[in-house]
């Protein structure tokens, strides 16, 4: 939630931050603001909506300037209005901030600090932060550095914050706990941002501060010291990403893109983790923890939204294969729950951004409870991944779309791979039937790219339901979390309102939503509950109900009742919720596209969700 970035150097900061403001846009997209430092003195421009409209605002401005930092935000405190952007300003106006997270006892200082005589000009906990710290700046006399160290040691809540000052236009100062922060080191020129792809196309040397450090930038310099005081000696990596995976690559959005990455993506995933001919799957990532899930009592599977439905996929297999139970928790119940978690335990925490606020406190929990904890992670060096013991990247590249679907898919084929690999441990499956099931997976890549060949035809489906109000995702069995998914793609992006159901249950309740308004779409295809499925559209299409089924290639059964049928390649129903995804991501995109809606960056929602 909400993007910042920051240049200091010999270039011209405004591009640099305007479009690095553009790449992080998917972390919130109500307001942007950009500070910049010039030899006439700072200059803040910031409005409401879309970077685009701050880029359009500001064209006939001064814009000069070798140092500056910019914002993107996703509302908290405050609605979205030009007075609420960032950049802040504290009572003196000479300093300036950016921040990405939440003061939690704002209040409290607010009311403080405005009975000692602070005005405020804005709604944000934003604000209190920077008046907070030039107050402490001049009751004590200090540096601006010190004066935030001590500052942040008065403040609650997660930050990640960019502060320049009037006086010393030569410097940035930027600090985070809980919200994600990356330095770009070039020649005589810093970077910093929320992630690196404002980077990326400057340099490859990135710096991740780490949760508690703050960092003073000069052309020349970086001192980087934790809030205690102790100086850091930075670690200094080299960044995988390329800028071309950051691009729409010819397609009209990043969602589109992503979902047609999925071949790829998956391959990529399982590339070195896999060996069909030996009947053997190998996780680096974990391999240490091998001995111990041997003996393990249980897995808890924590995580939010799409995530959580991979792990509702994941307890599936995992149960399956590996005969270990499995409970699968919103992180954001489970994290205020008192729940029972001993040293046998083994807690996965799924996340693509790996900033998620609930999924991070639920690990946090479970770590002080003695549980061993793995993760699931897209983003490398995200926070989740070093809050972990252990865990293993789905290799996905980044994905930009807000709505999650190669993230998906990557998180169900590390799940699976984990079923196998305990499964493997444990010994409750065969060498021959690992060789049998892990042969199928190596070419799963495939029949998902078949199933991108129904495109058109689902958008002739998207183009029928598309002016719907309500729509039901109805499956059984590993059925069901491809049901929750679908329907939390289609309400995410087109503004319809979606329930997935557990096919059965639908006679307990959701039937009575039944007339011929209301599509109906079912995951149909051959396998354990094919029969019972059928019985169940059936049930719809004697109430009248306009029904939707993916199937396997080649069904009659179905193809007989339903209006339209989307057939998908064959497979194990281990991988059925690989390849079943891909329609219901598509037919969401279209209906989106089809009534005009911003696909990439939907209203109200944000790609990182940093705060709880
Ligand atoms: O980054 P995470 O996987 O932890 O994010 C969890 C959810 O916020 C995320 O999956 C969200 O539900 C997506 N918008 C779904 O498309």
């Amino acid at each position: 939630m909400c993007g910042i970035v920051g240049y200091i150097g010999y270039r011209e900061a405004w591009p640099i931050v305007l479009k690095g403001l553009k790449r992080l846009e998917y972390r919130g997209y109500d307001s942007a603001g950009i500070a910049l430092m010039n030899n006439s003195g700072q200059h803040i421009y910031k409005k409401a909506g879309k970077v685009a409209v701050l880029e359009e605002f500001a064209e006939a401005h001064d814009k000069s300037g070798t140092s500056g930092m910019g914002h993107t935000r996703w509302a908290t405190h405050g609605v979205p209005s030009d007075r609420n952007s960032h950049p802040h300003t504290s009572n003196n106006e000479k300093l300036s901030i950016i921040h990405n997270g939440i003061i939690e006892n704002y209040a409290t200082l607010k009311e403080e600090l405005t009975n000692r005589g602070h005005e405020f000009k804005s709604d944000t906990d934003t604000e209190v932060l920077i008046h907070l710290i030039e107050e402490i700046q001049e009751i004590e006399q200090i540096d601006l550095l010190e004066a935030v160290r001590l500052a942040l040691h008065e403040v609650n809540g997660a930050y990640a914050i960019v502060i320049m000052d009037k006086e010393h236009p030569d410097r940035l100062i930027a600090a985070r706990k809980g919200s994600p922060m990356v330095i770009g080191v070039g020649n005589g020129e810093y970077f910093i941002a929320s992630d690196a792809t404002p980077i990326i196309e400057y340099t490859k040397n990135v710096i991740y501060l780490k949760d508690g450090e703050i960092a003073l930038m000069t052309r020349e310099d970086l001192l980087i010291k934790q809030l205690d005081n102790v100086i850091q000696t930075p670690l200094i990596q080299e960044l995988e990403l390329k800028l071309e995976m950051l691009e729409k690559g010819g397609f009209d959005h990043f969602m589109l893109k992503e979902i047609y990455e999925q071949p790829r993506s998956i391959k990529d995933c399982m590339r070195g983790r896999i060996y069909p001919e030996e009947g053997k799957v190998q996780l680096g990532g974990i391999k240490e923890f091998a001995e111990k899930l041997k003996n393990i009592d249980r897995i808890i599977i924590v995580a939010c939204g799409t995530s959580w439905h991979a792990g509702l996929v994941g307890e599936y297999l995992i149960e399956e294969y590996a005969r270990i139970p499995v409970e699968v928790e919103y992180a954001s119940e489970f994290r205020y729950r008192n729940p029972i978690i001993t040293e046998k335990d083994v807690v996965i925490a799924i996340s693509q951004s790996g900033e998620t606020a609930d999924t991070m406190a639920a690990i946090e929990m479970a770590k002080e409870r003695g549980a061993t904890i793995f993760g699931i992670c897209n983003v490398a060096g995200a926070s989740i991944p070093r809050l972990t013991h252990a865990g293993v990247y789905t290799h996905a590249g980044p994905e930009i779309g807000v709505a999650s679907t190669k993230a998906f898919t990557a998180q169900v084929t590390v799940l699976t791979l984990m079923a196998f690999y305990m499964a493997q441990q444990k010994g409750t499956i065969t060498t021959s039937k690992l060789i049998e099931l892990l042969t199928e997976l190596d070419h799963i890549p495939e029949k998902i790219q078949v199933a991108l060949e129904s495109n058109d035809l689902i958008k002739e489906v998207a183009e029928k339901i598309k002016d719907s109000t309500n729509c039901l995702f109805l499956g059984r069995g590993s059925g069901f979390p491809v049901a929750l998914e679908g329907a939390l793609k289609l309400k995410e992006i087109s503004y319809i309102h979606a329930e997935g159901y557990p096919a059965a249950e639908m006679k307990h309740g959701p039937i009575a939503l039944i007339d011929e308004e209301m599509p109906v779409v079912f995951i149909a295809t051959q396998n354990s509950s094919y029969e019972k499925v059928i019985s169940n559209i059936q049930e719809v299409k004697a109430r009248k109900g306009k029904v939707i089924a993916i199937v396997t290639q080649g069904d009659t059964e179905v193809k007989k009742m339903a209006d339209y049928c989307i057939e998908i390649p064959d497979a194990n129903e281990a991988f059925l919720p690989l390849i079943a995804t891909i329609p219901l991501q598509l037919l969401s995109y279209h209906i989106a596209v089809m009534r005009g809606c911003n696909v990439d960056q939907p209203r109200n929602l944000a790609k990182s969700v940093t705060v709880e």
